[in-house]
């Protein structure tokens, strides 16, 4: 088995909003061959790894073909020859090519792209599944699908300020089991709207993206869907959130304006104390960036206050960069980080987040972006990385049931010997 890289290019394709992203193949000398493609945000936070993008007439300034560019020369001339299995020295060499702290070089799309592409290359070289090949032979957790099924904020054109709403089956049996917990209450949620006459046309993510009053009546219609599909909330399923608070927050410094349910505005204490009520009253099991992120201070006292109930994840906080992880382990900021490969742009650093949140004691996430191509790398990763949850959208929209399908074929490769817990 020659694992060498023989060749490596790229090519620009659409992603699931119709806007262009990379997608890289590498070949090795043995003759395997692999392809990857790389996300996309909507919601993105001020510190994550550069997207390149051409800023040209192309797409309205959105084309990749500097990225492509990039693979298709500097990238690829550094990698020849280079042997697959060796991912870290692979990825580190090519964050050394970039030379900036943001991969604004030579675009973190075209970094991840390639970086993806090796790390499946070497696996199918190995004969190995890419969950075992990144996990070892002790990668047989499935993680939980935390289903986005309302979308609201920047991923749908609806009155929902929070962006989502997800069900978290983690009283099921296994993954089919709470696979099909989730989609089945997403068709009684369908069924509820359209009674009342609301939409069902669904956002980015493929959740319901129906106009409604408030956060709360989101809440609580999720939860009428759970009970009329005959689920028990907080035993069965309960519920996560993303607020997404960036978006609430136009100065990210404390001040929120819940706009659609007329709240007006908050200060950052006040909504803490807001979020407080709702996680008396709601099954809600964790609460992704309920503050903005340059709000390290109310973050702190979130935690303080609701992160022995609750798992508190960092996400346009923390960026998946070790940097600000460690920073907030530092200061109790929150007690989980999102893991979005394309945050950091690289599949080596993404692992090393993993693995410092794994030492503090942290939870961690792992996520698609809400631009996603067909690409099932996340469901291995998830698997890989023992995280015991994912967020991968909802039952609805190829790019999010791709993953979703991957993880039901890797629970039934592994033939009784997974495992599916929440914590
Ligand atoms: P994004 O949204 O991919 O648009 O950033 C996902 C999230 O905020 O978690
Ligand atoms: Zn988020």
């Amino acid at each position: 088995m020659n694992s060498k890289i023989k060749s490596i290019s790229a090519i620009e394709i659409l992603d699931s909003r119709g806007n262009p992203t990379v997608r890289s193949y590498v070949e090795l000398e043995d003759g395997t061959k692999s392809v990857a493609s790389v996300p996309s945000g909507a919601s993105t936070g001020q510190n994550e790894a550069i997207e390149l993008r051409d800023g040209d007439s192309r797409y309205g300034g959105k084309g990749v073909e500097k990225a492509v560019n990039n693979v298709n020369t500097i990238i690829s001339k550094a990698l020849i020859g280079a042997d697959a299995t060796e991912q870290k020295q692979i990825d580190y060499l090519m964050i050394e090519l970039d030379g900036t702290e943001n991969k604004s070089n030579l675009g973190a799309n075209a970094i991840l792209g390639v970086s993806m592409a090796v790390a499946k290359a070497a696996a199918i070289s190995s004969n190995i599944p890419l969950y075992k090949y990144l996990g070892g032979s002790n990668a047989v957790r499935i993680p939980v699908p935390c289903m986005n099924v309302l979308n609201g904020g920047e991923h749908a054109d609806n009155s929902v300020d929070f962006q989502e709403f997800m069900l978290v089956p983690h009283g099921a049996p296994n993954f089919k089991e709470g696979l099909r917990y989730v989609a089945e209450t997403f068709h009684v949620l369908k069924a509820i709207l359209k009674k009342r006459g609301m939409a069902t046309s669904v956002g980015d993510e493929g959740g319901f993206a129906p106009n409604l009053n408030s956060n709360e009546e989101a809440i609580e219609i999720i939860i009428e869907a759970i009970e009329k599909a005959n689920y028990k909330p907080g035993i069965d399923m309960s519920i996560a959130l993303d607020s997404a608070a960036n978006s609430l927050s136009p100065n990210l410094d404390g001040n929120y304006n819940l706009l659609w349910s007329g709240r007006g505005e908050l200060t950052s204490d006040e909504l803490i104390d807001l979020s407080g009520e709702w996680i008396e009253k709601y099954p809600i099991i964790l609460w992704e960036d309920p503050l903005a992120e340059n709000d390290w201070g109310g973050f702190s006292t979130f935690t303080k206050k609701y992160g022995d109930k609750i798992e508190v994840v960092g996400d346009d906080i923390f960026v998946t960069n070790r940097k600000y992880i460690s920073k907030g382990i530092e200061q109790q900021t929150a007690n989980s980080a999102l893991i979005k490969l394309n945050q950091i742009g690289t599949v080596t650093e993404s692992i090393e987040a993993v693995r410092m949140c794994r030492e503090a004691g942290w939870r961690y996430f792992l996520s698609h972006r809400s631009g996603e191509t067909e690409d099932t790398f996340l469901a291995d990763f998830a698997v890989a990385m023992d995280g015991g949850h994912l967020k991968t959208g909802s039952a609805s929209r190829s790019e999010r049931i791709a993953k979703y399908n991957r993880l039901l074929e890797i629970e039934h490769q592994l033939k009784g010997n997974s495992e599916y817990r929440w914590k």
